[in-house]
């Protein structure tokens, strides 16, 4: 008898020939890469070299040449927001107006003024999201007061709502001390794990990148130097076609060999 083929899932999303030009620049160029379903997957590369241009196209927020396919929600349709999770580099948000963390949630759950108080449904979804990401009971706290960590678990918390198939990550713990960035990173591979929510993120933490990631896309001035496990690509030489030759070794990272 014949052995049925195995049939492969299509992964999440699958980008072919992607560019980008910014202010009359190209920025990106014939990027071709997969995000597995279910995976992890992260873009790893020096200041400037496109990892946030690709997470912003890759959304739509950028125009681009070449395919993007999305194979989210039942009838693969092009994404709808609720299908994807942002985490972005910077709060664009100015942290110090005086907005408490279920403000925050008032204005991302829902339709009403803020002026109008919190619904109780937004009070539930607030309560249970801030507990998955190891901050129960932070409603009231205002927003300035948080520490950098925990104001970016509840951005990670404003993501998760609704509950979206990818989940981007755009320098999750820049700027956190290394206790909680690992504790991040150890949450969002819980979510990946326990959920099966696949993640694309930015991270210049090859050691987290090592430990978390499933597939690393090394970016290089706008172009894909190479990809593959975090074994084959955090290795002497991948890392030097990722970061120059000149800036070997990684400073406080010892290569797979
Ligand atoms: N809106 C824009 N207009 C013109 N150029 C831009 C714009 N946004 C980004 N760029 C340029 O595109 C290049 C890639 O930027 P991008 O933000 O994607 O880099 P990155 O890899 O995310 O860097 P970093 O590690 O510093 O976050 C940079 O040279 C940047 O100056
Ligand atoms: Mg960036």
């Amino acid at each position: 008898m014949t052995p049925l083929p195995v049939l492969q899932p299509p992964p999440l999303v699958a980008v072919r020939d992607l560019s980008v030009d910014l202010g009359g620049h190209p920025v990106l160029r014939r990027v071709t890469a997969d995000v597995e379903r279910g995976r992890v997957t992260a873009v790893i590369g020096l200041n400037g070299s496109g990892k946030t241009t690709l997470l912003r196209a890759v959304v739509g927020e950028y125009a681009y040449r070449g395919r993007v396919t999305f194979h989210c929600g039942h009838d693969h349709s092009r994404p709808r927001p609720e299908h994807v999770g942002y985490v972005p580099q910077k709060l664009t948000l100015d942290a110090r107006l005086p907005l408490t963390v279920l403000d925050l949630f008032a204005l991302a759950l829902s339709s009403r003024p803020l002026f109008f108080g919190v619904s109780r449904r937004v009070r539930t979804r607030a309560a249970a999201l801030l507990d998955r990401v190891g901050l129960p009971g932070s409603e009231r706290r205002p927003v300035d007061g948080l520490s950098g960590g925990q104001l970016q678990r509840v951005l990670l918390a404003l993501a998760l709502e609704p509950s979206p198939e990818l989940l981007l990550l755009d320098e999750p713990a820049a700027g956190i001390d290394f206790k909680d960035q690992r504790g991040f990173y150890e949450l969002i591979g819980r979510l990946n794990r326990e959920t099966g929510l696949t993640v694309l993120l930015v991270s210049h933490d090859l050691a987290m990148v090592r430990s978390h990631a499933d597939h690393v896309l090394c970016l290089r001035d706008g172009v894909i130097a190479c990809q593959g496990s975090p074994a084959e690509m955090l290795t002497r030489e991948n890392l030097a076609r990722t970061f120059g030759a000149d800036s070997e070794p990684v400073p406080h990272f010892t290569p797979t060999v």
